[in-house]
């Protein structure tokens, strides 16, 4: 290809020893990969190093590790710019590096929370997924000018081009918010590469937690691997491998049709799908499942024509996935991504801070340390714990299946141990959870060790319970997870400060009604929401108990990063934060709200959104 230039200045940044960690000690956590045109360098996300790393794919050695001062998400590389694009999640922007060097060349402003990137064929354009904005930012790639902003599902997460280089597709891996009986769907957005204009939104039906997608090569179908999810049935089907299955969703992007192809097995899961690699000839694809620390080759042209021949009752037996995958291997712990670099499979083992390298034979070739070994910690085996699917029955999900990043899903269960129907739940986020005891909804369990103990295995995955160790560690790592971002977009419009947070504090904080009568203190959202929580460890009661509910008291939810955990209330009844309090029958049941306008309300919810 084109990219002479940068890969010879490559050549001479990189002869010299491997380089040493930018922060000693820590893991490198490797998460995302793009592999240079030519297939001889892999470049490397490493978020806990704050760092890009380069691999040498013929050498099978670390050639550079360079931090870029913030940690990185996504990547996506310009061969014909010598340039590489890193998305940063923790400062809503996009780092451009010198793709030889790493040196940074400029930093340009996205969404909120970026994640998945990629650039035009042409290197013109960059598309940036927004995953926590919810939408999809076109850069002029070269002065960052933002061209458009396009909404893109829950959480756009993923970014590819077609190798055309007309189209560009996006998929989130949050389903969208619907109510609690509503079936769960994804989007797959395809894109107009030259204009950014949105040509076609496809549904994935039941699906979510999609972090991976990609073009075939003859740009005919879009392939993401996602999870199938059945959380409007009670979870009475654990032992049957019903609660949810992996599925590679195979999308026409001419028509928008969709057929779901399954990718476990019979008695066995193929949890947490994280990234998928296609050769350039198509012949070869695979798709890795981070719960079981495992990757799956995929014949596509059998699979697409199991999906032309079958009906869809063929599609969703777990029995089918046996006429198109190859081979399944084990990889190294906790794989992240994949890339494809010439001929060679790249694997991010996130766990194992490495990358490996698969030949064309499908031998391990080499095994890349990104940094020296670390001592394992608590929180390290724990976040281990957390990703495993082998506590659950056949495999078949890990506690990031419902609990991804440790955030919440956003869906509701119907755990049947209280009787099918009864105490129908919605998900509840890890991230920022120490400190807030008691849990569960209802308030019963009084320590993370409880909630995530004997009884969790009775109700959930069917399987022993944690040994002691485990469980220790894996509430040190719930307890390590820092609560989401607070919503800089809260209270201001075109990035321009409106007032509305202080107002919606001021009624948050309030005493009085608007006519100067007195709140009663019980019915003031402070008193049950203080800070520095926003909630006053307590369990009380304010009118929301259903037929359904065996209790209509409930633990004060913490409110920190509360626009992040939509929908509201215990069993996911409030589809935003307005529906709360606008439902009917609230009344002054949950706070005093009867006397405000409107517009106050509005403010209420800019402030909740900037906690
Ligand atoms: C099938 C989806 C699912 C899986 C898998 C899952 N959870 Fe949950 N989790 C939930 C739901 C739903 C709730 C809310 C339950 C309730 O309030 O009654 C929850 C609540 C929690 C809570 C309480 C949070 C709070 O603030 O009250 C913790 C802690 C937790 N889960 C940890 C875990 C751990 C650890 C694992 C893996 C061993 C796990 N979860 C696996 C669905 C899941
Ligand atoms: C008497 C105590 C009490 C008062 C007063 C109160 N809340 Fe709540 N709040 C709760 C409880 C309990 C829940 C959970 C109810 C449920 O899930 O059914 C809750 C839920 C919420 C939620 C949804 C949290 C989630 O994760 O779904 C928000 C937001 C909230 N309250 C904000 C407020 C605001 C704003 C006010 C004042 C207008 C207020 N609350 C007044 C006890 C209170």
């Amino acid at each position: 290809m084109k990219a002479l230039v940068p890969l010879a200045l490559l050549a001479a940044a990189c002869a010299r020893e491997t380089p040493p960690p930018v922060v000693p000690g820590a893991h490198a956590d490797p998460s995302a990969l793009v592999a240079s045109a030519d297939g001889r360098f892999v470049y490397v996300a490493c978020p806990a190093q704050q760092a890009v790393a380069i691999v040498d794919v013929r050498r099978g050695e670390l050639r550079a590790l360079r931090g870029i001062g913030a940690r990185p998400g996504g990547l996506a590389l310009a061969p014909e710019r010598g340039e590489i694009a890193v998305s940063l999640p923790d400062e809503d922007g996009v780092r451009v590096l010198d793709a030889g060097t790493l040196e940074p060349l400029r930093t340009l402003a996205a969404g909120f929370e970026p994640a998945g990137l990629a650039f035009s064929g042409d290197g013109r354009r960059l598309f940036v997924a927004n995953a926590r904005g919810g939408d999809v930012s076109v850069l002029d790639a070269a002065t960052g000018t933002e061209l458009r902003r396009v909404p893109a599902g829950r959480e756009p997460y993923a970014v590819a081009v077609s190798k055309d280089g007309a189209t560009v597709a996006v998929v989130s891996r949050m389903a969208d918010v619907g109510a609690a009986c509503d079936e769960p769907r994804s989007e797959l957005t395809l894109l107009d590469a030259a204009t950014g204009e949105v040509r076609r939104r496809v549904a994935l039906a039941s699906c979510h937690l999609a972090e991976s997608l990609a073009f075939t090569p003859d740009d005919a179908r879009v392939l993401v691997p996602v999870v199938r999810v059945r959380n409007r049935l009670p979870v009475v089907q654990v032992d049957r491998g019903w609660v949810m299955s992996t599925v590679l969703a195979s999308v026409d992007p001419a028509t928008g049709s969709v057929a779901y192809l399954p990718l476990g097995e019979t008695d066995e899961g193929f949890p947490d799908p994280t990234g998928i690699a296609i050769t350039a000839d198509g012949t070869r694809t695979f798709v890795a499942a981070r719960g079981t620390d495992r990757v799956a080759e995929l014949r596509i042209a059998d699979a697409l024509a199991l999906e032309s021949a079958a009906g869809s009752a063929d599609l969703e037996r777990l029995s089918s996935s046996a006429r198109f995958v190859a081979a399944r291997f084990e990889v190294g712990s906790n794989p992240a991504a994949l890339a494809m670099a010439g001929t060679t499979l790249a694997v991010a083992e996130r766990l194992g801070d490495s990358v490996a390298l698969f030949g064309e034979d499908g031998a391990l070739a080499a095994r890349v340390r990104l940094v020296p070994p670390a001592p394992e910690d608590a929180v390290r085996r724990g976040d281990r714990v957390f990703h495993d699917a082998r506590y659950a029955f056949q495999r078949s999900f890990s506690c990031s299946s419902c609990h991804p990043g440790g955030h919440t899903d956003g869906l509701t269960y119907d755990f049947e141990i209280d009787g099918i129907g009864r105490n129908v739940v919605l998900n509840r986020s890890l991230r920022g959870v120490k400190g807030t005891a008691p849990f569960k909804w209802n308030g019963r369990n009084a320590s993370l060790a409880e909630q995530c103990g004997p009884r969790f295995a009775k109700v959930l995955t069917r399987a022993d319970v944690f040994p002691p160790q485990d469980l220790e560690d894996v509430v040190a790592y719930i307890e390590s997870l820092p609560a989401p971002r607070p919503d800089p977009r809260a209270g201001r419009v075109d990035g321009r400060e409106t007032g509305a947070s202080a107002r919606g504090r001021a009624i948050f904080e309030r005493t009085r009604r608007r006519d100067g009568s007195e709140i009663a203190a019980a019915d003031r959202c402070a008193t049950c929401h203080p800070p520095p929580h926003y909630s006053n460890l307590r369990r009380e009661g304010v009118g929301t108990q259903s037929g359904a509910d065996d209790t209509g008291t409930f633990d004060v939810p913490h409110l920190t990063a509360i626009g992040s955990k939509a929908p509201y209330l215990h069993d996911g009844r409030a589809l935003s934060l307005e529906e709360i309090w606008t439902a009917p029958d609230v009344g002054d049941l949950h706070g005093a709200v009867t006397d405000l306008t409107k517009t106050d309300l509005n403010d209420l919810v800019e402030f909740l959104k900037g906690l």
